[in-house]
């Protein structure tokens, strides 16, 4: 299948990239800048993207081999820089920065069906264009954009996909028109693919499945039954910090309706018992990711060998716990804090390069229900950090109930396939309040609800005042050892959407 490939110089542009490829029906996969050109080569792109940019990169070059694989190039940040320092051109300093800038494109088959108009430019620089080079785009008297065109090098200094109206047809311009890639990718295809994939890495091989009961993992499991059947073996480890009810319905939906090999495991007293005492949330993550795993230890032990281990990672798990910028931002436990001893041969994530609403898309090319595919995301370590500090279970059980009730409430509005995500926090607050006459100092809760894309930026939803109000009501009065209710009303960034 054609497929363009994204160097990735940092940040998330190049994921973002690569998934506004896929829309377009070009197969798109990323990869690090420094990518050996041998490998380059023997996957065989039709053309490549050079995405990406951090500032302690500014001196980072792909390998040189790729100008000399005679296929399309288009750059952008730090690919651009590196492109004009490969053929010897230089760069000034900045000239455009966060402006939006009159801006001209020439006749291009990069700017084919784009129109000029204002821009937006974060930062554009004065360029010595290299030799063979000419600019194809100016604002305000800077060429923005150049091109060489007998060797079909292009760049740009500005996000055709994020902040350009007419971003998205220069990149269907660039994957489907000047690298003459066939439309061939879609979600059956990408089934396809990772089917005989996982077939050819399982063999007749045994996997385990860490099932949370979330989107991602149900997808996973999805596709790995459709890959190995019986072969997969799905653990469910109820580990005590679920939302209300969840452990039933999860066993339900995959057990009994999806006939996967379903074992739920009760291990809510093995992770409360290693939680107590621990305040640090990211220290949470990594007990939990150690636990799970020996759990999955303890039980594959009783199954006989086991050789794979699956998990339902998806590509903003991968960014944030890697970090963007190169420092941690949260680890994901399907990502971070893995034990040195797994057990397993290998771990496959079937997954990994998916953005959420592309796994979604699996999941209902499988046939899967909207209950499932639209099951609001859920963190791995589960509702261990929506309790802010130590985890009990009596904090646990009021977290639950008032969840429950947000929940319910939401879906009464019908607002629930609307927002990306709503639940709640139980503080490590407590507030002074009145209950039958006296003062009574009891938990404060926070209300979160979100519009997403996929989870790497965030808006606070603006719920109905009227349901804000019901919701406190109810929580205030029917759950215990609540006495005050908040509403949070911040975006991501600055905050994430959990709060640890
Ligand atoms: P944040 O809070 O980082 O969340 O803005 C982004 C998305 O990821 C989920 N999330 C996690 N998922 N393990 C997971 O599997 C984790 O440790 C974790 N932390 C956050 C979060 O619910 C949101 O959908």
């Amino acid at each position: 299948m054609d497929m363009i490939l994204v160097l990735d110089f940092g940040t998330s542009h190049a994921q973002t990239v690569a998934r506004f490829v896929r829309s377009e029906n070009v197969y798109s996969e990323v990869l690090p800048y420094d990518t050996p050109i041998d490998k380059i080569a023997a996957i065989g792109p039709k053309g490549l993207i050079l995405a990406g940019g951090l500032p302690h990169m500014a001196d980072a070059m792909p390998d040189g081999g790729i100008y000399a694989l005679g296929v399309p190039i288009l750059a952008f940040d730090q690919g651009m820089r590196a492109m004009i320092k490969h053929f010897g051109g230089n760069w000034g300093e900045p000239v455009l920065e966060d402006t939006i800038a009159p801006t001209e494109f020439m006749d291009n088959p990069l700017f084919e069906e784009v129109s000029g108009g204002e821009r937006w430019f974060k930062s554009a620089s004065h360029i010595g264009t290299p030799p063979g080079f000419a600019t194809i785009a100016t604002a305000n008297g800077v060429g923005v954009a150049i091109a060489n065109m007998s060797r079909n090098l292009y760049a740009l200094q500005f996000y055709p996909e994020s902040n350009d109206p007419d971003g998205l047809r220069m990149l269907y311009n660039f994957s489907r028109n000047i690298c003459q890639s066939k439309p061939s990718w879609n979600m059956d295809a990408f089934i396809e693919i990772a089917v005989r994939d996982i077939q050819n890495k399982v063999g007749d091989g045994k996997a385990l499945l860490a099932m949370s009961g979330g989107v991602d993992s149900a997808v996973c499991a999805a596709l790995m039954h459709k890959a190995i059947g019986k072969q997969l073996y799905c653990f469910f480890v109820d580990t005590g910090l679920m939302r209300k009810n969840e452990g039933d319905e999860v066993e339900r939906a995959f057990s009994t309706d999806m006939g996967l090999n379903f074992v739920r495991v009760d291990a809510r007293e093995r992770f409360l018992g290693r939680l107590r005492g621990v305040t640090d949330p990211e220290e949470k993550r990594r007990i939990i990711g150690e636990e799970f795993i020996r759990v999955f230890e303890d039980e594959a032990k009783k199954l006989g060998q086991l050789d794979f281990l699956v998990q339902g990672t998806i590509y903003p798990d991968i960014i944030e716990s890697y970090g963007i910028g190169g420092s941690l931002i949260k680890s994901h436990h399907n990502v971070g804090g893995l034990p040195e001893h797994i057990g397993f041969k290998d771990i496959i994530e079937p997954l990994a390069q998916l953005f959420k609403d592309e796994v979604r898309e699996v999941g209902e090319t499988l046939g899967m229900t909207d209950d499932i595919v639209y099951r609001q995301p859920f963190p791995g370590p589960g509702l261990s950090v929506r309790v802010i500090g130590e985890v009990t279970e009596e904090k646990l059980c009021i977290l639950r109930n008032a969840d429950a009730i947000f929940r319910e409430e939401i879906k009464r509005e019908n607002l629930h396939r609307k927002i990306w995500q709503y639940f709640v926090v139980l503080t490590d607050m407590r507030s002074t309040g009145i209950a039958d006459h006296a003062r009574s100092y009891e938990h404060c809760v926070v209300l979160r609800a979100v519009h997403s894309i996929n989870a790497m930026t965030a808006s606070a939803a603006r719920l109905p005042y009227d349901l804000l109000a019901r919701v406190v009501e109810r929580i205030t009065t029917e759950v215990e050892g609540v006495n005050r209710v908040l509403y949070d009303i911040t975006s991501k960034p600055p905050a994430t959407i959990e709060f640890e």
